[in-house]
């Protein structure tokens, strides 16, 4: 070390040679933010190797359908920055939120108005809406895909042999007048699994693992942005702790209690059921 010359100076010199500018800027930073947090946190060396026993354990966790890293980042809130940083919709464009773990499988095509809920005794409910550009007019044949739980808060994937494959979800095709429209079961809370390391940071730091109750939707429309988004159900726990962080308010949708057999008829669902009006509002590409 020459001079009174830092070990993060050092560092960051030592980056000068990289001949992607940008991976240079983002090195830089990163050494810079933690040598700073090292410094004010006086970081033990007990401490730095139980960090690195927990990252280490991160990464043993992941599998090709378990992704433990992408949930540490989304609990401790970095999956919503990036998304945030990274989609700002214009006023009156449906905000967009996290991705999450469960889209892993093609949902599959669907005709308006199906059933995704293929088991049935959740709670009945329609959800339905027009797929919109922000500078106004319908966007017929927008493409709307959907996933969401059962109504005991697992997704198909999580219980192979258990729910059907393609259990809650489905790709739907907006008609004419850009509307689309399915049913379901009114969706509930459920935990981010907790069997693996990011499980014990929530422990350990008394945070409880609950997502409320949403619905996911991933919109596109030939020239427009697509918005990868949920619905929550408005009164739902949770909204006010989400373990990701993920709801916006004006995602919060009210699934209206109905009471109307000849309603419950036109739409094929057991009466009293559930409705959720919610427009999906794009940006132009
Ligand atoms: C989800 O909503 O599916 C989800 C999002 C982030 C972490 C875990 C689950
Ligand atoms: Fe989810």
């Amino acid at each position: 070390m020459a001079g009174d010359r830092t070990v993060t100076d050092e560092v960051v010199d030592s980056l000068r040679g990289s001949a992607d500018p940008r991976l240079r800027e983002l090195l830089t930073g990163l050494v810079r933010h933690l040598h700073a947090f090292a410094r004010e946190a006086r970081l033990t060396q007990q401490e730095w190797e139980r960090a690195i026993g927990f990252l280490t354990a991160t990464g043993q966790a992941c599998t090709d359908t378990r992704q433990e890293f992408i949930l540490l980042s989304d609990v401790l809130g970095l999956s919503m920055l990036v998304e945030t940083i990274n989609n700002r919709q214009g006023p009156g464009a449906t905000e967009s939120t996290v991705l999450g773990p469960f889209h892993m499988t093609e949902s599959p095509v669907r005709e308006l108005g199906a059933n995704i809920d293929l088991v049935g005794g959740g709670e009945p409910c329609v959800v339905s809406g027009r797929v919109l550009s922000r500078d106004g007019g319908p966007l017929p044949g927008a493409v709307v895909d959907v996933w969401q739980a059962d109504g005991n808060g697992f997704y198909d994937v999580q219980q192979p042999g258990v729910q059907p494959a393609g259990n809650g979800r489905g790709l739907f095709t907006a008609d004419d007048e850009g509307r689309f429209w399915f049913r379901t079961c009114v969706p509930s809370p459920y935990p981010i699994p907790t069997d693996g390391p990011v499980g014990g940071l929530l422990r350990a730091t008394g945070r409880h693992p609950y997502r409320p109750a949403h619905v996911h939707f991933i919109a596109s429309a030939e020239g427009h942005a697509p918005v990868t988004t949920h619905i929550f159900v408005a009164g739902s726990d949770y909204l006010d702790s989400d373990a990701v962080f993920a709801v916006k308010p004006r995602l919060v949708a009210n699934f209206a209690p109905v009471d109307d057999p000849s309603a419950a008829r036109d739409f094929g669902v057991a009466n009293p059921f559930r409705h959720a009006r919610f427009d999906l509002v794009l940006e132009r590409a």
